[in-house]
C-alpha cells in the first residue's frame, strides 16, 4: 500500500487560523508549480501507488486547465488506476468547471471545507464563504458528481462560538448527508484567537450525534458511512509508505530495519527553483519505529494489533510496552480486545495525554 500526496499551497484568501503555508497568488507562479510538480513526480523511484490524495491550500480555486493538463500527466506517470482519489475544496469556488473536472478525472471522493453552517462564526474564522454557499455547493456537487463520495470538514470548540453552533453545525451538515465527515477540534496553529484554557470539549457532543445519525467513528477526527472510510488517510496514520509532491509535503518509506521521513521547503519559490532537493530528512531506527506505529495508530478507532507490531521486538522492551499499556488499562485510558488495544471512551478526550505518557515510558 502506498499513497501520493499532491500538496496545492494556493488559496483565494489566507484564514487567520490556518497554519498551513499558502500563498494567494497569481497565474504564472501556478503555472511554474505544475510544471515543479511534474518534475517532483518524475524523480520518485517507484510509482506504483494505490491512493491519491490532493490537497492544500485549496485545489477548488487554481486554473483549471493547469490542474487538468498536470492531472492528465500524472496519470500518464503513473498507472493511474487508484482504489481512491480525493480532491480538496472550498464552497466559495467550487464552480461548474471544477467538477466537471472532478467528474471527468473521476475523482472517488470530494471534501469540502465548510467548518461552520454559522455565518457569525464563519466571519469570525476569517472564512469568504457564507452558509448558503455550502448547502448550494453541495447541491451542485450531488447534481454534477453522483458517483463521488462527499465529505464535509468541520472544526469544533472555536473561542468566541458557542456551544449551540457546533450543535446546529453537526444538524446542518447531518442532514446534507455526506459519506464522510471530518470534525476538528479548533487547533491553535497561530495566534489568531485567544485560548480560554477552560476544559469544556464539545467532543462528545460530536461523537454522540454522528454515531447516532449512522456514521462509523474510524479516527478521532473521522466518521464514515460504511464502506467510505478514507483509504489514504488510514495509511497514513498507520504510517505506512507515501511519497509527497509539493512544497511543505512530506514523504514516507519504510524500510527492513528504519523509517524515513523527508519534507520539501514551504517556500513555493524555492520549491519551483528545485523540486527535487529536501529540507528535512528524519530517520527512525527500530524498534522506536514500533513505539511510533503504538502512538500515533492509537488514533485509529479500531486500535493497534499488538501481535502484528511486536513482532520482531526484545523481551525487555516487550515488557515495557505491556506495562505502560497496563498502567494506562488501570486508569480505563485503554481497552483490549484480544491482541488489539484502542483508547476507550475516556482516553478519547485525554489522546495527548496518553500519548505523551507513552512516550515518555518507551525508550
Ligand atoms: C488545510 S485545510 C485545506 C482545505 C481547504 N482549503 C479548507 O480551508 O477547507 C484542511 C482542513 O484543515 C482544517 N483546519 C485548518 N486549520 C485548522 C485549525 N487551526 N484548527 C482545526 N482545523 C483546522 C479545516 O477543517 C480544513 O477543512
Ligand atoms: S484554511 Fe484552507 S482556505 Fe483557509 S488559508 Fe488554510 S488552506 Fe487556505
Amino acid at each position: 500500500m502506498k499513497g501520493l500526496y499532491v500538496h496545492l499551497p494556493f488559496c483565494k484568501n489566507k484564514c487567520l487560523y490556518c497554519g498551513f503555508y499558502s500563498e494567494t497568488d497569481s497565474y504564472d507562479i501556478q503555472k511554474e508549480y505544475f510544471q515543479a510538480l511534474i518534475a517532483d513526480l518524475k524523480s520518485r523511484e517507484i510509482k506504483d501507488y494505490n491512493t491519491l490524495y490532493i490537497g492544500g491550500g485549496t485545489p477548488s480555486s487554481v486554473d483549471m486547465n493547469l490542474l487538468a493538463g498536470f492531472l492528465d500527466m500524472l496519470s500518464v506517470l503513473t498507472k493511474g488506476n487508484f482504489a481512491e482519489s480525493t480532491i480538496e475544496a472550498n464552497p466559495e469556488s467550487i464552480s461548474d468547471d471544477f467538477l466537471d473536472l472532478v467528474h471527468n478525472y473521476k475523482f472517488s471522493r470530494l471534501s469540502v471545507g465548510c467548518q461552520s453552517t454559522s455565518d457569525m462564526v464563519l466571519k469570525m474564522l476569517t472564512r469568504i464563504h457564507t452558509s448558503k454557499d455550502i448547502f448550494d455547493s453541495v447541491e451542485l456537487i450531488r447534481k454534477k458528481c453522483p458517483d463521488t463520495a462527499l465529505n464535509l470538514d468541520m472544526i469544533y470548540d472555536i473561542p468566541g462560538a458557542a456551544f449551540e453552533d457546533t450543535f446546529s453545525t453537526l444538524k446542518d451538515l447531518i442532514k446534507l448527508n455526506p459519506e464522510h465527515i471530518s470534525a476538528y477540534t479548533y487547533s491553535f496553529d497561530t495566534s489568531y484567537l485567544e485560548d480560554k484554557k477552560d476544559e469544556s470539549t464539545d467532543f462528545m457532543i460530536v461523537r454522540e450525534r454522528l454515531i447516532d445519525a449512522g456514521y462509523n467513528k474510524y479516527e478521532i477526527s473521522n466518521f464514515a458511512r460504511s464502506g467510505h472510510e478514507s483509504l489514504h488517510n488510514i495509511n497514513y496514520w498507520q504510517l505506512g509508505d507515501y511519497d509527497g509532491i509539493g512544497s511543505s509535503a512530506w514523504s514516507l518509506q519504510n524500510l527492513p530495519n528504519k523509517r524515513i521521513l523527508k519534507g520539501k521547503t514551504d517556500n513555493i519559490r524555492d520549491y519551483i527553483k528545485d523540486p527535487l532537493v529536501y529540507l528535512a530528512t528524519e530517520t527512525t531506527d527500530n524498534p522506536q519505529t514500533i513505539i511510533e506505529e503504538l502512538v500515533f495508530g492509537l488514533r485509529i478507532t479500531d486500535g493497534v494489533d499488538l501481535d502484528k507490531i511486536c513482532v520482531n521486538i526484545d523481551a525487555e522492551l516487550k515488557d515495557k510496552l505491556y506495562n505502560a499499556l497496563t498502567e494506562l488499562k488501570k486508569k480505563d485510558l485503554v481497552v483490549w480486545n484480544g491482541s488489539k488495544v484502542a483508547l476507550s471512551n475516556s482516553g478519547e478526550l485525554l489522546l495527548d495525554s496518553v500519548q505523551s505518557f507513552l512516550w515518555e515510558q518507551l525508550p
